[in-house]
C-alpha cells in the first residue's frame, strides 16, 4: 500500500515538476495541479507521526528589536505601529518574550494583540476571574504569549487566571535546527511563564475539551487546497467536523474566534458555520493591521466571531 502511494506520490511530483518548468507562470490556472501532491503528502505525515516524539529543545534566538517597522516606508506608518507596539507592551507585559525572541515572532504576537485588541474585547466577560482557552492548529504556538495576555489582561485590573491549550496535529515537523515543532511549541508555551499554558500533538477533530470560555482558530483549513498546499493528507481535511467540535467545546455564550487569509475563506467559513445549530455568527470584519511586515499582502484577512448560543 505505501509502495504504491510513494510510486504515485513521486509520479505526480515528477509531472508537477515538468508543467511548472515548461507552462509559462500566470498562463494557465495551475491550482488543481497542487492536488498532485496528496499522495506525498500522505506518505510523509504517515513517516513523521510514527516517529517518537522528540524532545531536543530549539535554539532560542534573541534578536534586537529596535527597528521592528523598518518595512513602513511612510515615516508616518512607520512611527504610529511603534506607539501602537509599546501600548501594547505596556499593557499586556511582554518583556519576557521581548528578552527571547526573533523580531518576526514577536512582531507575530504584537499583530496578534493589535487584532484581539481592536476586535474581541467587547466578548470577554470583564467580571471573569478565570478563562480556559483552546488554540485549534496552533502550528508551533509562537503566538501564545500574545493570546496568553491577551486573556489574562483584558478588561480587568487584577489578573485573571488563565488555561490555554495549544493544539496541533502535526507536531513532529523538523525544524532547521533539528528540534521540532513540538519542542518549538513546548518553548513558546513554557515562555508565557504560565503553567497551565500546554502544547498538545492532538487531532483537534477529537479533542475532549468542553466548557471552554474561546476557541481560537487563526488560519485553519477550510478548503482543501490549502490543506494540501500546506502539506498535509487530504484525509485531515473535515472543515464541518473541526468547527462542530468547537461548538461542542465551548460553554454557553463562549466565543469562538477565526481568523481567514481570503475572501474565498471567509465566505466558505460563513457557510460552514451557518450549518452549526449552536453557533451564531455575530461579527466578521476586516483583520487590518501593519504591525507585520507582510501587512500589503494579506489585505483580505478578516475577523470572524461567533457565540455559542444558549
Ligand atoms: C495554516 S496553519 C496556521 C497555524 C497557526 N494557527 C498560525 O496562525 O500560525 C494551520 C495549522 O492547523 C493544523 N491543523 C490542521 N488540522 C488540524 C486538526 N484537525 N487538529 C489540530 N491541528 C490541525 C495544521 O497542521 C497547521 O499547523
Amino acid at each position: 500500500m505505501s509502495v504504491t502511494l510513494a510510486a504515485l506520490g513521486l509520479t505526480a511530483l515528477g509531472f508537477l515538476l515538468v508543467v511548472r518548468r515548461f507552462v509559462p507562470a500566470g498562463r494557465v490556472d495551475l491550482t488543481p495541479l497542487v492536488y498532485l501532491r496528496a499522495p506525498l503528502n500522505q506518505i510523509a505525515f504517515w513517516l513523521r507521526s510514527s516517529r517518537n516524539p522528540s524532545r531536543r529543545p530549539p535554539r532560542v534566538v534573541d534578536e534586537p528589536k529596535d527597528d521592528l517597522f523598518g518595512y513602513l516606508e511612510d515615516d508616518r506608518e512607520a512611527l504610529e505601529a511603534t506607539i501602537r507596539a509599546r501600548d501594547l507592551e505596556r499593557r499586556f507585559d511582554l518583556q519576557a518574550l521581548r528578552r527571547a525572541s526573533t523580531r518576526e515572532v514577536y512582531r507575530h504576537n504584537l499583530y496578534v494583540l493589535d487584532l484581539l485588541d481592536k476586535h474581541l474585547t467587547p466578548y470577554v466577560g470583564v467580571t471573569a476571574d478565570s478563562l480556559r482557552a483552546v488554540d485549534a492548529g496552533c502550528q508551533d504556538f509562537r503566538y501564545a504569549t500574545a493570546l496568553e495576555r491577551w486573556l489574562k489582561h483584558t478588561g480587568t485590573l487584577v489578573p485573571r487566571q488563565v488555561e490555554l491549550d495549544g493544539i496541533e496535529v502535526d507536531g513532529q515537523g523538523i525544524y532547521e535546527d533539528r528540534s521540532t515543532r513540538a519542542s518549538h511549541g513546548e518553548h513558546h508555551a513554557a515562555l508565557t511563564g504560565n503553567p497551565r499554558v500546554r502544547y498538545r500533538v492532538e487531532d483537534f477533530c477529537k479533542a475532549k475539551d468542553r466548557g471552554l470560555d474561546l476557541v481560537f482558530a487563526w488560519f485553519p483549513f477550510v478548503l482543501p487546497y490549502a490543506l494540501v498546499q500546506w502539506g498535509l493528507p487530504l484525509k485531515l481535511f473535515a472543515p464541518h467536523l473541526f468547527f462542530q467540535r468547537a461548538a461542542d467545546a465551548l460553554a454557553r455564550d463562549g466565543v469562538l474566534v477565526v481568523v481567514t487569509h481570503t475572501d474565498e475563506e471567509r465566505a466558505a467559513l460563513a457557510e460552514l458555520l451557518a450549518g452549526i445549530d449552536s453557533l451564531k455568527i455575530v461579527e466578521s470584519v476586516s483583520a487590518q493591521s501593519k504591525l507585520i511586515h507582510y501587512w500589503d499582502d494579506v489585505t483580505e484577512r478578516a475577523i470572524t466571531i461567533a457565540q455559542k448560543r444558549g
